[in-house]
């Protein structure tokens, strides 16, 4: 194989209660219905859901979570650990999604050292990078996404740890998307960057696109040049919204 398995990922941000894991399992009924042909789907709930969501999941759809602390245990009052999370069923963990960089402060340093502990727990981390609308209007877009990818990865990255999802911040839930050319040359600048690092095993790390990916526009996004799938915020939350973009990969 010398292309990475494609990644459907739903993130439900602050959204869902107990009565939503009713659309976890219409998703799970959808998926092995109508088949994934070939990508692999995650949902990220809320962490008041992940245990129930994971521990009812029949398998066609893994569960993660969303952030997580870069320590084991201890003093940190409101925080979950990776090593709770991996307790609780997740088995992918979302790293400096840009609503924690913004929200948070989260610095490419805590990112790194969260991208750390979800290793040291053997699960998978989504590492996010991305740019604003004023960095991009600044020319600023690769020397943003390619610095915020060589301080928030970890050197013991590999394909089988690590995705990286380029979420460009002014289309994350706008509605506005770039184009699948703009896509393609980010995408192709992130692949260039793993590759000088990692070698031939960089070819292999998937690279999700996020921001205003729907049934409508995935189609086109989703053939982009080294775009390995999807990290999907507001169409993930109801399961038919969120098949039609699995649809991109059957
Ligand atoms: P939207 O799909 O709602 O734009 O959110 C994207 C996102 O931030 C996923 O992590």
């Amino acid at each position: 194989m010398n292309k990475p398995t494609p990644l459907v990922a739903g993130n439900w941000k602050m959204n869902g209660h107990a009565n939503s894991l009713a659309e976890f399992e219409a998703l799970e009924t959808l998926v092995s219905e109508k088949g994934t042909a070939s990508c692999d789907v995650l949902i990220c709930p809320p962490y008041t859901l992940v245990a129930a969501m994971a521990s009812g999941a029949k398998g066609p759809v893994a569960v993660g979570a969303q952030d997580c602390h870069f320590e084991v245990s201890g003093a940190h009052t409101g925080d979950i650990s990776a090593d709770m999370l991996k307790d609780a069923g997740a088995s992918y963990i979302i790293v400096g999604h840009s609503e924690r960089r913004a929200d948070h402060a989260e610095t490419d340093e805590i990112v790194l050292s969260k991208a750390k502990a979800v290793h040291a727990n053997g699960l998978v981390a989504i590492v996010c990078v991305g740019e604003t609308e004023a960095q991009r209007e600044a020319g600023k877009t690769e020397e943003i996404v390619l610095g915020q990818l060589a301080n928030s990865l970890p050197a013991e990255a590999t394909p089988d740890n690590s995705i990286v999802a380029y979420e460009p911040v002014w289309a994350i839930g706008t509605g506005k998307t770039p184009t699948t050319a703009d896509v393609a040359e980010i995408h192709t600048a992130i692949r260039s960057a793993l590759v000088e690092r990692f070698g031939t095993a960089g070819k292999m790390f998937k690279l999700l696109y996020g921001g205003s990916v729907k049934a409508s526009n995935a189609g086109e996004l989703m053939v982009a040049e080294n775009v390995n799938g999807a990290l999907v915020g507001g169409a993930s939350l109801k399961a038919h919204d969120f098949d039609g973009i699995i649809d991109a990969y059957r």
